[in-house]
């Protein structure tokens, strides 16, 4: 029977790159569509290096209408899209609102479109738990109220969300799953992959490898004074591998005719909560060195804590997060090292 063709746009981005892995590594056959903006050809390399097999690889800006148009008319034979392609940084999103809501709306709207034309569509979208801002109860199940965002970014991501399903209302055969991520981190244990965020992290997990690194003088902790058991910030930490899996359950379950309606949400997490102090503890101790750190004020949007209850996708996805934090720190440092070999070699 021929391969199951899967198209993955942003698939040499970090969760990306890491869910192409997983989709070659259960029998698909991968066509990425990436624009390069935040990511490298490099990542192709790894891919192959991983799995032997180098995916298709089309450079194309999502937010031309006409590009994606001759895609879909070059590709007739994709049996399913999982979207990553999108703008992510909630920080950058706040100053350059409208190169969000144009590359992350625009671009999902001319896929949907093409897509719409087909008899059928099985549509994965990359959404985040940043739709829920601060919930009112914890764990975070997906019947929790959607908040008003506090970034573009996020907002990008509930617009996203509402015209998925206003899609799919019009066409029982058009099947669409919400993925909402809670905090990935880590990177593929073969450092092959991983995540290459471009100038100063935003993220903790790389400020924290660069920090250890000696790319950073040290990590500034976003505060000490919010009602946790230690005072700083809880987050629901999942190992990129284990979200890029979960694509996989996802996908199969919409392919195999397996959903309960063509549109449906899932929180993707480990519905476990630590804290800022938690992991760099943690780090510490896979890392087997002390981390430089500072506590500063609070940073602003942060909310105190969010960790998932993954009932749903467990038992409807038949997926389960299975790697620790600590596995998931030290994929992320050996990862950082030898980006940082390679820069080395480089200069
Ligand atoms: C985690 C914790 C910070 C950096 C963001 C996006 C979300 C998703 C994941 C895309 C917080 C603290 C961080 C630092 C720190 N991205 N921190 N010092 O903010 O939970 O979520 O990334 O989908 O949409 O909002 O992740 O890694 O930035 O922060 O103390 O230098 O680490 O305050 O408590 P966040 P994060």
């Amino acid at each position: 029977m021929s391969k199951k063709k899967v198209l993955v746009t942003g698939g040499l981005g970090f969760i990306g790159s890491h869910t192409v892995v997983a989709l070659q590594e259960d029998g698909y056959e991968v066509v990425i569509i990436d624009n390069l903006s935040n990511s490298s050809l490099d990542v192709l390399g790894g891919i192959t290096q991983i799995t032997g097999i180098t995916p298709q690889f089309d450079n194309i800006d999502l937010r031309d209408k006409s590009l994606v148009k001759n895609f879909f008319e070059k590709y007739t034979d994709i049996d399913g899209i999982i979207h990553f392609a999108a703008s992510k940084a909630v920080g950058e999103s706040v100053n350059k609102p409208l190169l969000y809501y144009e590359n992350n709306i625009s671009s999902l709207v001319y896929l949907l479109q093409e897509l719409y034309k087909k008899d059928y569509a099985s549509f994965i979208f990359s959404s985040s738990c940043t739709v829920y801002g601060q919930a009112d109860e914890l764990p975070i199940t997906e019947d929790a109220p959607v908040k008003k965002a506090e970034s573009p970014y996020g907002n990008t991501k509930q617009i996203g969300e509402e015209i998925i399903l206003d899609t799919c209302k019009t066409k029982p055969d058009f099947k669409a799953i919400s993925l909402r991520y809670f905090n990935p981190i880590g990177a593929h244990p073969s450092a092959e992959i991983g995540e290459l965020p471009i100038g100063v992290p935003q993220n903790l997990v790389p400020f924290i490898t660069q920090t250890a690194i000696g790319k950073r003088k040290e990590l500034s902790v976003f505060g000490d004074d919010y009602p946790t058991p230690d005072g700083t910030a809880i987050r629901d930490y999942i190992h990129v591998m284990d979200l890029a899996e979960a694509h996989v359950h996802a996908l199969k379950r919409l392919l195999e005719g397996k959903e309960k309606e063509n549109y449906e949400v899932f929180n993707l997490g480990t519905g476990k909560g630590n804290s800022v102090l938690e992991v760099i503890k943690s780090f510490e101790k896979v890392a087997g060195e002390k981390l430089a750190y500072k506590i500063v004020g609070r940073r602003e949007g942060d909310i105190t804590a969010a960790y998932a209850d993954t009932t749903k996708a467990n038992e409807e996805l038949n997926w389960k997060a299975s790697r620790s934090l600590d596995e998931a720190l030290e994929s992320a440092w050996k990862w950082q090292k030898v980006v940082q070999k390679k820069e080395k070699e480089d200069n």
